[in-house]
């Protein structure tokens, strides 16, 4: 595994090329499972009422949920002591996410809200509350090593803004803000420490890494979008000449 790498690849297979106990924090937005609106009574087309991803296809709950087991136990086994990990999900799986966590031997910590200020409108014929939260599961393997403390205002498990927007935005429909990452990501990790995503998406752990001088590895198993990891890297190298860490790439 090389430093500041993103592999083009199923992270079950990528997570072979890292060592066991070599990774200072987990920081990962796992694909969602698309139908979940199936099991709410009274909810005849879910399609109508949930968005769907490409990259969401699991014919099953069990097969899901097992696929983020298997995640999971892989990010304990290459998670040094006092790691702390974050996992973003949404309020329909977020006890099942508690307990895996827990199952997977890493200390469940604190759910992280993230209130979306401009989340896509409620609708009067739906009769739902619009979708405006995101949630960040906090957990770590035995107790965290690093707690860079911010000011007590800055330590509640709740952040507020916008949906990725503006220049920042690129052709990914679940990209997070910088903002709602990197707080957490000075708060459990140190400057060069080694930062794991998973599922890379658009590259923002990356970035994020990046710009607080961490470094990162990672998976993305869909080459459009390592096409965009590749782009941010560039922006950002671009606006940082005097970059001095490992050269960051995606192959
Ligand atoms: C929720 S998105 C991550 C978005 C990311 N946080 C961002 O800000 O751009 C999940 C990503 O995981 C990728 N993915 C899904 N299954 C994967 C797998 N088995 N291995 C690696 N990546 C996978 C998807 O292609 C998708 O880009």
């Amino acid at each position: 595994m090389k430093i500041n790498h993103i592999y083009k690849t199923d992270c079950l297979r990528g997570f072979k090329k890292i060592d066991d106990e070599s990774v200072d924090l987990i920081f990962t937005d796992p694909p969602y499972y698309q139908n979940r609106a199936q099991n709410v009574k009274g909810l005849k087309n879910h399609k109508d009422v949930v968005t769907e991803f490409k990259f969401d296809g699991y014919a099953s709950e069990t097969e899901y949920l097992e696929f983020i087991e298997n995640v999971l136990c892989e990010c304990y086994r290459v998670a040094k002591n006092g790691a702390s990990g974050y996992l973003w999900c949404g309020d329909d799986f977020v006890s099942y996410i508690n307990r895996i966590v827990t199952k997977a031997g890493f200390q469940f910590r604190k759910v992280i809200h993230w209130h979306k200020t401009n989340p896509f409108p409620a609708i009067y014929t739906r009769k739902m509350f619009a979708n405006s939260m995101e949630l960040l599961v906090h957990f770590s393997k035995g107790t965290p090593k690093t707690w860079n403390h911010k000011p007590v205002n800055e330590m509640h498990n709740f952040i507020e803004s916008p949906i990725c927007m503006g220049k920042e935005r690129k052709k990914h429909e679940t990209q997070k803000p910088l903002k709602v990452c990197i707080p957490f990501i000075e708060i459990s990790s140190n400057a060069g420490d080694l930062i794991l995503d998973p599922f890379m998406g658009s590259g923002t752990t990356a970035i994020a890494a990046l710009t607080t001088d961490r470094n990162f590895t990672g998976f993305e198993i869909d080459e459009n979008y390592c096409k965009i990891i590749d782009e941010r890297i560039t922006e950002f190298l671009l606006k940082n000449q005097n970059f001095q860490g490992e050269k960051p790439c995606v192959k």
